[in-house]
C-alpha cells in the first residue's frame, strides 16, 4: 500500500544544494497535452524546466531537473497528466547499470532516508509487462546492498522507495528485458483522482458539449491558474471550465448567449429526462464540489460584443468557443445590421441573431484577450481544423499574445481540434485594435469558416463507406 499523499514521508530537507533528479510518471493518455502541462506548472512553481536527457515524449517515464523538491510537490498538487513523482537515485538500461549508478549515487543523499529509526517499504512497478509476485520479490532482494537501516513496513512506511521498469511501448513486441531500470524515492502522487471526482456523468448540469473533466483540469494548468485570479469564460455553456479553475483557487466569471443555458432552463442533455430541473444550472455545478464562494456570476452575453468597461483585466481566459457541430454559432444583431449585411433596407432595430463565423469567433476572441488581459496572462481555447489544411500558420496571432503551445487531440480521421494556449506579451494599444486590417500576417484564417461543412461532408463519407461496407 503506497502512503497516501497528504501524508508527507521523508520531508525532511534533502542534503545537498543545486538540481536534483527527478523521476515522473505519466497516465499514457493525452500525450500532447503533457509537456505543455508540465512545464506550465513548473514555471508556475517559479522555475523553470531542464530535461536531464532528451525526453522520449511519447513515454511515461520522464527524468527532469527541478530546482528543490518544493517546487516536485508542488507540481504534482496540480498535474493531471503526471500520476507520480520520485527523487531519482538511480537509472541504467540494463540491470547492471542500474546497480552501478545506484552504488555511484552520494551516500549523503540516501541516508537521511535509510536511518534506522525509519521504516521503508520497496514498490515493483513495471510498464508494458506484468510480473509475477515472486519476480517482483527477486528484484526487491537483489537491492539488499542498498544500506537501508531501518525495519520494512508494509502498512504505513516512512519512506516509499520504487523500482520502476520499462518495456518499451509496443504490446505485440515485449522485449525480455526492460529496456530502461529506474530506481527512486517516491516523493508525491498527482492528481488524476479528479479525473473520477468531477467526472460529467456525475456532475448535476450538463450539456451536449459540457468539456470532459481531465481536459477541463488540463485547459487550467495550461492557463496557469491560480489561486485568488479571476478567470473567465466568455462561452460559458454549462460551466464546465469554470469548474476546474475554481477548484484552484480562482474566482470565475462566465458569459453565454443561450439563455436557457445561463439560466438553467429548457431541454435537459441526460437520457431518461425531459426537462432539467429546478437547480441545473452553474451554480449548483460549483456548490457540488464545495466551491460555490469561488463563483461570481454568469450573465447572458454575446461575446461580439464585449461588455466590459475598458481597463477591466483577467488573468485568465479559459474557454470552449462553439464551432456549429453539437452547438449553434450566432450573434446579436438588429435587423438594421443584418439587412446592412444582406444589403436589404428596413428601418427595424428588433435584436435577431445571425451566424457567427468562425473566423470571426476567433478574431473577436483574440482581441479581446489581448484587450482584457493581464500581461503574462493566458488565453486557452479550442481551435477546430480539417487536418489536411493544418499547418502551425493557421493559428490565429495577435501582436499582443505569444503562442505557447498548441496540442491535438484528433476527432475524426480527417477532423481535429487544437488546445490552443497564448500568453499577452505586450499591453494593448490603440494601433492594435484594427491590426488585421493593417498586418496582412495577422488576417483570420478564412478557411477556418468552412470547417463545418468539411466535418459533415467528413462524416457523410464515413456513413457512406460505413454502409457499403456493411452491404458486401
Ligand atoms: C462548446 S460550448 C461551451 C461548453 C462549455 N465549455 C461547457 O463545459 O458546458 C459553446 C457555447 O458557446 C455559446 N455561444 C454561441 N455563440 C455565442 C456568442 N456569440 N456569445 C456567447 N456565447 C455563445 C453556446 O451557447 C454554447 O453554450
Amino acid at each position: 500500500m503506497r502512503a497516501s499523499p497528504d501524508r508527507e514521508p521523508g520531508a525532511m530537507a534533502r542534503p545537498g544544494a543545486g538540481r536534483a533528479r527527478y523521476l515522473l510518471l505519466l497516465a499514457q493518455e493525452n500525450l500532447e497535452f503533457r509537456l505543455p502541462e508540465i512545464k506550465s506548472l513548473v514555471s508556475l512553481c517559479g522555475g523553470r524546466l531542464s530535461s536531464q536527457q532528451e525526453l522520449r515524449l511519447n513515454s511515461p517515464f520522464w527524468i527532469l531537473s527541478l530546482p528543490s523538491e518544493d517546487i516536485a510537490r508542488r507540481l504534482m498538487q496540480r498535474t493531471v497528466c503526471a500520476k507520480s513523482i520520485f527523487e531519482l537515485w538511480g537509472h541504467g538500461k540494463s540491470t547492471d547499470e542500474l546497480y552501478s549508478s545506484l552504488k555511484n549515487y552520494p551516500i549523503e543523499n540516501m541516508a537521511p532516508y535509510l536511518q534506522s529509526d525509519l521504516t521503508y517499504k520497496i514498490k515493483v512497478h513495471a510498464f508494458n509487462k506484468t510480473l509475477t509476485q515472486e519476480e517482483k520479490i527477486q528484484r526487491i532482494d537483489s537491492l539488499e546492498f542498498l544500506p537501508f537501516e531501518g525495519k520494512v513496513n508494509l502498512k504505513k512506511p516512512d519512506n516509499i522507495f520504487w523500482l520502476l521498469e520499462d518495456y518499451g511501448m509496443d504490446p505485440n513486441n515485449i522485449p525480455e528485458h526492460p529496456i530502461d531500470l529506474y530506481f527512486g524515492r517516491w516523493i508525491a502522487n498527482g492528481q488524476r483522482d479528479l479525473i473520477e471526482s468531477y467526472s460529467v456523468k456525475k456532475r448535476h448540469f450538463i450539456g451536449n458539449t459540457s468539456m470532459d473533466a481531465c481536459l477541463a483540469f488540463i485547459m487550467a494548468n495550461h492557463g496557469r491558474v491560480k489561486p485568488n485570479d479571476v478567470v473567465f469564460d466568455p462561452f460559458v455553456g454549462t460551466g464546465g471550465l469554470l469548474i476546474a479553475s475554481a477548484h484552484f483557487g480562482a474566482y470565475v466569471f462566465g458569459t453565454d448567449i443561450d439563455y436557457s443555458t445561463v439560466h438553467g432552463l429548457g431541454k435537459a442533455s441526460r437520457k431518461n429526462q425531459k426537462w432539467r430541473g429546478p437547480d441545473e444550472n452553474i451554480r449548483a455545478n460549483l456548490r457540488q464540489y464545495g466551491l460555490e464562494k469561488h463563483y461570481l456570476d454568469a450573465f447572458v452575453s454575446d461575446a461580439s460584443r464585449p461588455i466590459w468597461r475598458k481597463g477591466t483585466q483577467f488573468d485568465a481566459i479559459i474557454t470552449d468557443p462553439p464551432y456549429g457541430i453539437r452547438e449553434a454559432t450566432r450573434r446579436t444583431g438588429s435587423q438594421k445590421e443584418m439587412a446592412k449585411m444582406t444589403e436589404k433596407g428596413t428601418e427595424n432595430h428588433i435584436s435577431i441573431t445571425s451566424n457567427y463565423h468562425l473566423s470571426d469567433i476567433l478574431f473577436d476572441l483574440l482581441k479581446f484577450a489581448a484587450e482584457y488581459l493581464v500581461i503574462g496572462g493566458r488565453l486557452v481555447y479550442w481551435l477546430p481544423i480539417y487536418k489536411p489544411e493544418y499547418t502551425e500558420e493557421i493559428i490565429p496571432r495577435h501582436p499582443c499574445l505569444k503562442l505557447i503551445s498548441n496540442c491535438e487531440q484528433t476527432l475524426s480521421s480527417h477532423t481535429s481540434r487544437y488546445l490552443i494556449t497564448m500568453e499577452k506579451v505586450k499591453e494593448f494599444e490603440d494601433e492594435d485594435h484594427d491590426v488585421h486590417i493593417l498586418e496582412s500576417q495577422y488576417l483570420p484564417y478564412k478557411s477556418h469558416n468552412s470547417f463545418r461543412d468539411k466535418y459533415f461532408s467528413g462524416v457523410t463519407k464515413r456513413i457512406a463507406k460505413e454502409e457499403k461496407d456493411s452491404q458486401k
